[in-house]
């Protein structure tokens, strides 16, 4: 039996996680640990402290680890460990989005010149099988088309807004309360998170790089009790959808953003911290994929998988199969959201007077919408009437110039929400 050493950077909720499961396989010896705080007391049972480290360079420099383990987080200083731990011939495995949306085309090309591999099950919908089907049992498929929900936090804040009548606000306090957001949530509700996601499985469903900087990105922010009740009453759930599309002609469409979702759709089922991933291909046509998305157990799962995959190809021959290999050298035509075409929700806020619906109307008829349903929810105080209304599929662009044409009228005062929608 060939014994692997591993070189572990990050000793935290995954790491730790990590480790605990690996003392049952005989075949991988961790030989240290990298942390930023060696003094910080770890919680782990019969864990010797003399494997740790406060330099991840020791780690990634020792001739006798075969492979590096990164589940620390972050570019800085991870983009140069990593890179470095590649030059000096070591297999990597990661569980870092962050760095693989940003940094991944540099890593993989640099990867396959020094012939090892980088493998990052745990970096997508954590516990959830994605990365490897698609590289490998799914390799003969033409893939068109995900849509995926992909950050348990935000998925947990919109539930409990839904199921509880809560705002926003007082959603996200309970998710940090209960450790599900963090102090500092913005990565995951303003959409960063799904979007490292999403563009990590574009990239390898398509095959072609994909530049972060220019996937459309919208979080939870702005959602309202108001819009949350009126996609209940119009048969629809919000969630925060990450989705990636390529046409024939090849334009590639990748865009984080809240959706109203029917509630007849697989995803809208999709509660708490849950995560799910939809992809559609032929000759396959469509999957799903559902379960936890985060957290030290299913991650870890994802993590030790990848190592004991890596170990089992390791010990037949010095070079794992080229399968898992992925060096996308072409650049996706990635289109812009004003291009896409979507079915909308929009919520305005207008002057109680007869003409208001038949403006709204006119406007969106002059700017190629068809309306599907519109409704005019009761009267406020000043009033006003809060006016809804579901378009059929239109051009974003379009939609854009519509909106922009209805606030300058004096019976449309506000708009209060646009949304797009999944039937
Ligand atoms: N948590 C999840 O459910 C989950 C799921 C999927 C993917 N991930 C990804 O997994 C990675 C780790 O997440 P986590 O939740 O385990 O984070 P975490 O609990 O904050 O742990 C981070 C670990 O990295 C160590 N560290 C930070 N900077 C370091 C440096 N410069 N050198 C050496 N060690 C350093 C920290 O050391 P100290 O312990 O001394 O502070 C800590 O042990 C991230 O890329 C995250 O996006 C996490």
């Amino acid at each position: 039996m060939k014994i692997l050493n591993i070189g572990m950077i990050g000793f935290g909720t995954v790491g730790t996680g990590v480790y605990k499961v690996l003392q049952s396989f005989k075949n991988i010896n961790i030989k240290k640990i990298a942390v930023k705080n060696i003094n910080k007391k770890r919680n782990v049972e019969n864990f010797d402290e003399k494997l740790l480290t406060s330099d991840a360079y020791e780690i990634v420099n020792n001739p006798e680890i075969d492979i590096v383990v990164e589940v620390s987080g972050g570019t800085d200083p991870t983009y140069d460990l990593l890179k470095t731990a590649i030059n000096n011939g070591k297999h990597i495995v990661t569980a870092n989005k962050e760095l693989l949306a940003k940094k991944g085309s540099e890593l993989f090309k640099l990867a396959q010149e020094k012939n090892v591999v980088i493998l990052y099950e745990a970096a997508v919908a954590g516990g959830i099988p994605i990365i490897m089907p698609i590289k490998t049992i799914l390799c003969a498929n033409k893939l068109t088309k995900i849509a995926g929900i992909l950050n348990g936090t935000t998925n947990y804040i919109l539930t409990k807004m839904a199921e509880k009548d809560l705002s926003y606000e007082t959603a996200l306090k309970q998710a940090q309360e209960l450790g599900y957001a963090e102090t500092d949530p913005t990565g995951d509700v303003k959409g960063f998170d799904a979007a490292y996601k999403i563009a990590i499985l574009a990239s390898i469903s398509f095959n072609k790089k994909i530049d972060i900087n220019k996937i459309y990105k919208e979080g939870i922010t702005k959602i309202t009790e108001q819009d949350i009740k009126s996609a209940k009453e119009l048969g629809y759930r919000i969630k925060l959808i990450a989705l990636a599309q390529m046409s024939d002609k090849g334009e590639v469409d990748v865009r984080v953003h809240p959706m109203l979702v029917s509630k007849k759709h697989l995803l809208a089922k999709v509660n708490n911290a849950t995560n799910s991933v939809m992809i559609s291909g032929y000759p396959v046509g469509d999957l799903a994929f559902t379960g936890p998305g985060a957290g030290s157990e299913p991650t870890s799962s994802s993590v030790a998988g990848d190592i004991l995959v890596l170990a089992s190809e390791l010990e037949a021959s010095d070079k794992p199969i080229p399968l898992y290999v992925r060096n996308q050298t072409e650049i996706a035509n990635q289109i812009d959201i004003s291009e896409t075409y979507n079915e909308y929700y929009i919520s305005v806020t207008a002057s109680n007077n007869p003409g208001a619906i038949g403006v709204a109307g006119t406007i969106c008829g002059n700017n190629n919408i068809n309306i599907s349903t519109i409704m005019q929810k009761g009267i406020n105080e000043d009033n006003t009437a809060e006016i809804v209304v579901i378009t059929e599929r239109s051009k974003e662009s379009d939609v854009q110039n519509a909106l922009k044409e209805l606030l300058n009228t004096d019976c449309i005062k506000k708009i209060n929400n646009l949304l797009r929608v999944m039937n």
